[in-house]
């Protein structure tokens, strides 16, 4: 089924000029980018974002390093945007992720891993709405 998924690149990757090599493997893999902009959340968007790792022991650090520096926030659109996002990420610990995935390209570390992609449909769903209005997400239809 066509699928919406969110996507952050990290501070970490921005920082690395790789917005441009990270929207093309989303592009690639026939993702479609129907929002996008740059943030530099603040501490209180950053914790709401992240509320469900509230009590994680990495949250601090997680909260701190989302919000050392501008993120690019966008919405993919395409088949099964969900997992296809995950498969072009890899594993959350780039140590882990798979070759020619984002993480192993581009993260130095499980807490500085380049990139978020929402991990369900519902949780895509939330995490659109918490940075896009409706009228910020285009309809594709070519
Ligand atoms: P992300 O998909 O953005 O969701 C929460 C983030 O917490 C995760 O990516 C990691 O960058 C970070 N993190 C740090 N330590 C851990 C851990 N032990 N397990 C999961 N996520 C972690």
């Amino acid at each position: 089924a066509i699928e919406r998924t969110f996507s952050i690149i990290k501070p970490d990757a921005v920082a690395k000029n790789h917005i441009g090599a990270i929207y093309n493997r989303f592009e690639s893999a026939g993702l479609k980018i129907i929002a996008s902009k740059m943030v530099h959340l603040s501490k209180e968007q950053a914790e709401g974002f992240y509320a469900e790792h509230s009590a994680r022991p990495f949250f601090g650090a997680l909260v701190s390093f989302m919000t050392s520096g501008p993120v690019m926030v966008q919405v993919l659109e395409g088949e099964n945007a969900v997992l296809a996002n995950r498969e072009i990420m890899g594993a959350t610990n780039p140590a882990e992720a798979a070759r020619g995935t984002l993480r192993a390209d581009y993260a130095a570390s499980i807490d500085e891993n380049a990139v978020h992609g929402s991990d369900a449909v519902e949780s895509a769903a939330r995490e659109i709405a918490y940075f896009f209005s409706a009228e910020e997400v285009c309809q594709r239809t070519r």
